[in-house]
């Protein structure tokens, strides 16, 4: 049977220290209930004794969540132990996380005192929580920068008097993993009674570290891993909870641990946060980022449509995404195309896909990012393959201080016929030269354009109604190219009215 490790989910204390990052009591409770169904074993509310606010969080976040422990973080002050207990008093269950710096830089330079002191401190501080709860977790801060032997004096000190969980933070994301996980070995083998402790770690990413020295913790013996979502905390943000829990569910035989999250709430939860606390995820993040599932490369699309697993070690839909993502770019095959169009419920022809494909090319290479409704017009556009009057080319010269003039040749059956025009306007002088090759009377009653999404490099789509002898006929075009948009729209237009003699397209 596989060990449990106890996820611990510092979001609400270390995450919400980050700058910009502060949520009020009522964000905070949601939050706590988001965790709760996520399945976290221990909500680190706050540290009641920083402030009201803090203090009023973990007292509602008490009454408001039932399953897990909810803790509450002093440092090795009385007045901080006494707070904390007042704000625990609705937990169903209550831990308090007391602790003091451990390594010669907090011993001597922040604390201004001796190891022995420190030590003695620590037993006090452990001594003066258990009155209160059972439950006490002693934190060594900068154990990562800690002695080993001086730790596993403190850490065998405090368990003798009754701490539950011992943490052993990595404060200054300092560690390399082989020796965070030599410490934490350190610690199993030499302080005498930590199997009545469980030992967890508590990880900063300062060299980008923090999840690979959780993980090598883990390994080693700890059995409790401190998180937050996406991995906000101080400075470069402590260890992610979705890294830790999905490296486990993944590297299940290599790992033998098991969490109790219910994964399929990750990506909601990592959504919920960032949008709480106004932090992006970066796009390349570990399993919750926008592109952890997108596929760009047209050999990573073929091979994922082929078999997921070809490029992908996690089922999107373990984490709470719905399906892995092909990203259009002008490195994708047709296969890509294709896959996309079918889920859009678009089936076509081997000759239209090559059509769209073509069409598909020429608008990647223009844009960055194409979008569901970029495929939907180029679907359009491709149906137009066999218009009878086609634009065949286009050359404008526009500016502030010239006057517009196109160049415009049509194709209409076969033959090319070009003409130049000046207009008032660029897609005027576009439109009075496709006006002069055919011969038709058109009034033009309305003229829509408008932009697909957002930004410069969008595609911007044109309705036009023209009236024809009473008659109103709709066009209809899309481009990132305005003008030809304009007139691509006039002449679809043009193509619904029936071909007559009379208006002979010359
Ligand atoms: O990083 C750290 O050392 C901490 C402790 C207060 C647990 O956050
Ligand atoms: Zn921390």
């Amino acid at each position: 049977m596989s060990d449990r490790l106890f996820i611990f989910d510092t979001t609400l204390r270390d995450g919400e220290q980050v700058p910009g990052c502060q949520l009020n009591t009522v964000e905070k409770i949601e939050v706590a209930r988001a965790l709760e169904e996520l399945g976290v074993d221990v909500i680190e509310a706050g540290f009641p004794v920083s402030s009201p606010g803090d203090f009023k969080s973990v007292v509602e976040i008490s009454k408001a969540v039932t399953w897990p422990v909810i803790c509450a973080l002093t440092r090795a002050v009385p007045k901080d132990i006494d707070v904390a207990a007042e704000s625990l008093k609705f937990a169903k269950r209550g831990r308090i996380h007391t602790g003091i710096g451990t390594s010669h830089y907090h011993i001597h330079y922040k604390l201004h005192s001796t190891p022995d002191e420190i030590l003695e401190r620590a037993v006090r501080a452990v001594k003066y929580a258990k009155k209160y709860v059972e439950d006490v977790e002693f934190y060594a801060e900068d154990a990562g920068r800690t002695d080993n032997e001086y730790l596993a004096r403190v850490i065998e000190a405090v368990v003798k008097v009754g701490a539950t969980v011992v943490n052993i933070p990595d404060t200054t994301g300092y560690t390399l993993p082989y020796e965070y996980g030599e410490k934490i070995k350190y610690l199993v083998e030499n302080v005498k009674g930590i199997e009545n402790a469980i030992i967890s770690t508590h990880c900063h990413n300062d060299l980008g570290m923090a999840t690979a020295n959780t993980v090598t913790g883990i390994l080693n013996g700890a059995r409790q891993a401190e998180v937050t979502i996406n991995g906000i905390g101080e400075r470069a943000g402590n260890t992610s909870l979705e890294e830790v829990v999905m490296t486990i569910k993944s590297r299940q035989k290599a790992l033998n641990i098991e969490t109790n999250i219910n994964t399929a709430n990750i990506y909601r939860m990592s959504r919920m946060v960032s949008t709480m606390m106004n932090m992006p995820v970066q796009p390349n993040k570990a399993i919750v980022g926008r592109n952890a599932f997108a596929h760009s490369s047209g050999i990573h699309q073929d091979g994922v449509l082929k078999n997921r697993e070809n490029y992908e070690i996690i089922d999107p839909k373990t984490v709470g995404i719905n399906e892995s993502s092909i990203l259009l770019t002008a490195r994708s095959g047709r296969a890509a195309l294709k896959h996309r169009l079918h889920a859009l419920g678009y089936d076509l022809t081997q000759e239209q896909l090559d059509a769209a494909y073509e069409k598909f090319l020429e608008l990647a290479d223009r844009k960055k990012d194409i979008r569901d409704d970029d495929i939907i017009v180029l679907v359009g556009d491709a149906h137009q393959k066999d218009r009878r009057i086609k634009l065949d080319y286009l050359q404008v010269v526009t500016g502030k201080t010239l006057t517009p003039v196109a160049t415009v040749r049509l194709a209409i059956a076969g033959e090319k016929f070009v003409a130049t025009c000046a207009g008032n306007g660029p897609v005027d002088a576009a439109i009075k030269a496709v006006k002069s090759i055919i011969s038709r009377q058109v009034v033009m009653e309305e003229f829509l354009v408008q932009a697909i999404t957002k930004g410069s490099d969008d595609v911007g789509k044109v309705h036009m109604e023209l009236d024809h002898k009473g008659v109103k006929y709709f066009g209809f075009s899309a481009n990132t190219d305005i003008i030809t948009a304009s007139v691509e729209a006039f002449l679809d237009a043009i193509n619904s009215m029936p071909p007559s003699e009379e208006y002979n397209e010359q």
